[in-house]
């Protein structure tokens, strides 16, 4: 089989060999399009015959003679095909194509276009505009409708799946600020792809534009908080008002905060410590970002306070005054375990306990 398909390609280069004068001038021509290959490879019907119904179903050709070099020499050819493409930007696009050989294709042979790609949600940034794409095979036709009025800045290409050897045929429509501003419908902005053959046409779903923002002013910002240390800790924090939805951070001292088992933060942005310590003590600034900019919040002093704590008590030991033992006993204990700390309470109660035989000293200073 394989050799058959050799002789065959052999024998086609004969034939444009020897035509060679002839066909100098759309050499280019021939190696680009898959369009025409010279027989005797098979004619694909749906390049010969472009406006044709049976052009929309590319399987028929391969089902009915794919002669066994048909493959390899395409895929050549589509080689070559793509090292054209290479300075289009969407080049790299191609290598994610969803695959369109075997079973899913062969069971949806109708002859409707269908979507490979529709327009999604996107955002005009600044002075950028957002690039709407879609995407579709057994199209003649893709463009896009926005707000119902077709687009005139929507521009259409077309080129081969090398896996399947489908044409599919892309669209790319631009929306800039201007347009934005300048669309006082009721609804939101929104670009609809159409993909049209002669057996009729598909609508994608609809892709609202948007002008990308983030306002100055949080929502809410996080405010000096103290707690006692070991006890859990919430700073709270919500973005400003924004398209997209931004991403929130925190800094600490100005730093990127890392979330680990003790400190996370929570969906809604505010920052969760779950038992605080001494180390998490400082100023915490909440970050919100999105493709428009970035904020960053006032920071918060994030108090951890100790609350003093006796030790025990010491042992008894006889009252003196100068330095003679004056009958009667005391015993004492401090505020030191802890320390008070950061604002923390002092300890309630005695330092110094004293048995009632233990009297004031002259002085009267006590014992
Ligand atoms: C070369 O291509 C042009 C169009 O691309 C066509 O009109 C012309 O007939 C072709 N000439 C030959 C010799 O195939
Ligand atoms: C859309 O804008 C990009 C640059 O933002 C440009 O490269 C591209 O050619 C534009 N496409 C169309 C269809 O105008
Ligand atoms: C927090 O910031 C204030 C003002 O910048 C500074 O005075 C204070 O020392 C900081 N607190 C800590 C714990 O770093």
């Amino acid at each position: 089989m394989a050799r058959g398909g050799s002789v065959l390609l052999v024998l086609w280069v004969v034939v444009v060999a020897a035509d060679g004068k002839h066909d100098a001038v759309n050499t280019t021509e021939v190696e680009r399009s898959t369009a025409a290959p010279t027989p005797p490879l098979p004619l694909r019907p749906e390049y010969a015959h472009p406006a044709g119904v049976e052009a929309l179903d590319p399987y028929n050709s391969e089902k009915n003679n794919p002669p066994p070099h048909h493959r390899d020499y395409l895929e050549e050819d589509y080689d070559h095909e793509s090292n054209k493409e290479d300075d289009h930007e969407n080049r790299d696009d191609v290598d994610e194509l969803p695959s369109l050989s075997g079973d899913h294709l062969q069971s949806s042979t109708d002859d409707l276009p269908m979507f490979l790609q529709e327009p999604q949600h996107a955002f005009v940034v600044r002075n950028k505009p957002a690039t709407l794409r879609c995407r579709a095979a057994n199209a003649l036709q893709v463009y896009f409708k926005c707000n119902d009025v077709r687009s005139v800045a929507s521009t259409q290409f077309e080129f081969v799946d090398p896996q399947s050897g489908v044409r599919i045929v892309e669209a790319e429509c631009n929306v800039t600020r201007d347009q934005l501003e300048e669309y006082f419908g009721e609804d939101r902005f929104t670009c609809t792809c159409f993909a049209w053959s002669s057996r009729g046409d598909i609508r994608s779903q609809p892709a609202v534009v948007e002008l990308a923002y983030l306002k100055k002013q949080f929502a809410i910002s996080p405010t000096a908080t103290s707690v006692e240390a070991g006890v859990a800790a919430t700073l709270r924090c919500s973005p400003p008002p924004a398209a997209p939805t931004p991403r929130i951070s925190w800094l600490k001292h100005g730093a990127p905060l890392q979330q680990d088992h003790n400190v996370l933060i929570s969906a809604e942005g505010n920052l969760l410590i779950s038992r605080a310590t001494l180390q998490d003590m400082g100023n915490y600034s909440c970050v919100a970002e999105n493709i428009a900019g970035k904020r960053v919040s006032e920071p918060a002093l994030l108090t951890v306070y100790v609350n003093g704590g006796w030790s025990s008590w010491s042992p008894w030991s006889p009252c003196r005054c100068a330095g003679r033992a004056t009958g009667g006993q005391r015993r004492t204990r401090t505020c030191t375990e802890p320390y008070p700390l950061n604002g923390g309470a002092h300890c309630q109660g005695q330092a110094v306990q004293r048995t009632a035989d233990c009297v004031p000293c002259q002085s009267g200073k006590l014992n």
